[in-house]
């Protein structure tokens, strides 16, 4: 899958304006080293960038440290091999040299990487208290994404308005509790914001990470108060949710620095549950790449402690040699099955169950494209189903020239990206519900991992199907379908552009409502084809310009109403029991003056984890720029609605 990477991870913008050294401009000058390096060892997969990778224009918001860093230690590596500090520092000056000045409050010194902002820093932070109305971590009880408590009522959802804005680059999903708001991004700052204003409470510099921080009540703390975050570098880390402390943190859970933790741990008593998910299906694009190793794991730590209690690869095979590729570099599988949304428990049945991706090569496994249940304490797999065998996917392999390192066949790239949904159905009887890429969503029973129902509700594509979530009330689950692909393709294959070579099917995207006791479609409200005016995006570089309406972020729900977002910018609500958009707002129609100064800040796509609804106010992230290349414009604006922005 593509995430992240999208959610593209990434390392520090810690410093307000960072001015670089004379000689580095000078590099950054064209025909020099670093326009070399860039020609020989990036411009391939850059510029024209493909699938998931970011573009030009967004690698110039990066700061330089970032991408030495992401060659160095992180996802760039592979492709970073027979290149000195030299030269990466030679790249990454090259690379960010022209960056276009933001309007921060401190401009007029230029140029600069990314805006970043102003860290106000809030005059008073009073102790954490709770509340009826809280959402402390990604999908709330069982990943339903329902907030029994809003504090605002749904007659007053036509009413919300941006009550405050704030601009960082990258940025997940917030959780919040009483008055605080936890936000990590993967640009490296961890904040704990004023949820009412939006001013710092504190603000860690090194945590670059993907993922939404989960908050609990726990003695571990020494304000009762601690919350974890999965961070780049392959460790999970617990602080102290008051004052930003870090209190352990975990062996790094992988050595590959292809590695990473998307999903958000899950706590559980406790336990802490971290899932592991990889790049490598990327960076296997590289000839020399020895395609490939990763196997997806889930793995429980100790809360008081961080250390290993278990680690459970979903893959059962073991991994062994194949054969050479076309470039003579030897192959080896299985690998894949990457784990990229939070783990979901089950207490009643002491099980955790996740949901996998896709293969990254021909050798078998049953692990890929599967949900699978694990025993909490041991770590044991209870049961593994299996819904796609033979997806077997690296990125570029559906571009008209593949790289070496294809498998053959290869699969349609139908990870599930959605946390899996454990639901109590008025039968009495419970099911859990999955959505996949392949925009198929599933029933299985908890107890043997079998198939109840399936329903199709999209095209499918690489890009979604459904793929960040879902969201459940008490009564229906709602499907955000995206199609990505299918949208992209439709758009630009008439032109004679369209980067896929084989037809996408065609595209369905919008929200859906389904029965979860047999999956029966009880609405269905297409995506609105709506203007767009989002910009510095990155859609130019695959689709033309085109902006595109595809569901992708994962829906959250309240008594009566759906929030749902879509890659052209738009966030609606939606009539629960009918599927009527009653509430519609483009992110992208206005600039924000955001509360850490950034001027004349804009929106983009709305896509990933999606809304968080607390204390009578809806927070969601615009701008993300996650594996489409769409909408993105290297920083996002994290918005606060309330009722009539009061
Ligand atoms: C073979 C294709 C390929 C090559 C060559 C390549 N990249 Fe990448 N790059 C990618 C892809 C794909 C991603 C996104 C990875 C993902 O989503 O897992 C990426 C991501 C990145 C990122 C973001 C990393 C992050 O953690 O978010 C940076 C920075 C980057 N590349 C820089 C470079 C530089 C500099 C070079 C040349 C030295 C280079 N890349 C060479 C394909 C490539």
């Amino acid at each position: 899958m593509r995430f992240p990477i999208w959610m593209a991870a990434l390392a520090a913008l810690t410093l307000p304006i960072l001015a670089l050294p004379a000689a580095a401009h000078a590099q950054g000058a064209s025909g020099s080293a670093g326009e070399t390096v860039f020609n020989g060892h990036c411009k391939a997969c850059h510029e024209p960038a493909i699938d998931r990778a970011p573009n030009r224009a967004t690698l110039s918001t990066y700061q330089p440290a970032q991408i030495v860093d992401a060659l160095t230690n992180g996802v760039m590596k592979p492709m970073a091999t027979g290149l000195s500090d030299a030269d990466k520092q030679a790249v990454a000056a090259y690379l960010t040299a022209n960056a276009a000045a933001p309007q921060t409050a401190a401009a007029g010194r230029s140029p600069a990487p990314a805006p970043v902002g102003v860290d106000v820093k809030c005059e008073t932070n009073p102790p954490i208290r709770p509340t009826a109305s809280d959402w402390t971590s990604v999908g709330l009880d069982t990943s339903h994404r329902y907030q029994v408590n809003p504090g605002l009522a749904a007659a007053d959802v036509p009413k919300l308005k941006v009550k405050w804005a704030f601009a960082m680059s990258g940025g997940s999903m917030p959780t919040v509790i009483g008055d605080w708001l936890f936000i990590a991004n993967r640009s490296g700052k961890f904040y704990a914001l004023d949820a009412n204003t939006g001013c710092v409470r504190w603000v860690l510099p090194d945590v670059a990470s993907r993922t939404t921080p989960m908050i609990v009540k726990s003695s571990v703390s020494p304000s009762g108060w601690l919350t974890i975050v999965g961070v780049r570098d392959r460790t999970a880390r617990a602080y102290d949710a008051q004052t930003g402390k870090e209190l352990w943190r975990s062996p790094a859970l992988h050595a590959n620095p292809v590695v990473g933790i998307t999903g958000t741990p899950l706590i559980v008593g406790d336990q802490v549950f971290v899932p592991l998910t990889s790049g490598e299906e990327g960076a296997a694009r590289q000839p020399s790449y020895r395609c490939c190793y990763f196997q997806g794991a889930l793995v429980a730590l100790d809360l008081k402690t961080g250390q290993k209690q278990w680690y459970t690869k979903v893959i059962p095979e073991t991994l062994h040699d194949t054969h050479p590729n076309a470039a003579g570099t030897m192959q080896q599988g299985p690998a894949g099955a990457a784990i990229w949304s939070a783990p979901t428990a089950d207490a009643k049945r002491g099980l955790v169950y996740v949901a996998t991706g896709d293969s990254y090569t021909d050798v078998d496994t049953k692990g890929a494209d599967a949900i699978v249940a694990m025993d909490m304490k041991t770590g044991a797999i209870k049961w593994s189903t299996q819904v796609e065998a033979g997806d077997n996917f690296i990125v570029g392999c559906t571009d008209k020239t593949k790289p070496a390192n294809c498998p053959s066949p290869d699969g349609p790239d139908y990870d599930f990206g959605a946390s899996p949904i454990l639901f109590h159905l008025a039968s009495g009887k419970d099911v859990v519900l999955a959505g996949q890429k392949s925009g198929i969503a599933y029933g299985l029973d908890p107890d043997s991992g079998k198939v109840l129902w399936r329903q199709k509700v999209g095209g499918g594509s690489s890009l979604g199907g459904i793929e960040w979530g879902m969201a459940a009330d008490l009564k229906r689950l709602y499907v955000a379908n995206a199609d990505t692909v299918n949208l992209i393709d439709e758009y630009l294959r008439p032109l004679g552009k369209s980067p896929v070579a084989d037809k996408e099917p065609p595209s369905a995207p919008g929200l859906y409502a389904l029965d979860p006791a047999t999956g029966k479609v009880l609405w269905k409200t297409p995506a609105p084809a709506a203007p767009c005016h989002y910009e510095g995006d990155r859609s130019r570089d695959r689709s033309g310009g085109a902006c595109i309406r595809a569901q992708s972020a994962a829906p959250s729900a309240m008594p009566g109403v759906v929030f749902s977002g879509t890659m052209d910018g738009w966030f609606r609500a939606y009539d629960a029991a009918t599927g009527k958009i009653v509430w519609a707002d483009s992110t992208t129609d206005r600039h924000y003056d955001t509360v850490n100064q950034v001027k004349n800040q804009p929106g983009g796509s709305l896509d990933g984890l999606g809304a968080a609804i607390a204390g009578g106010r809806v927070y969601v992230m615009s701008g993300f720029n996650g594996a489409a290349n769409t909408g993105g414009n290297g920083t996002n604006v994290l918005l606060a609605y309330s009722v009539d922005g009061k």
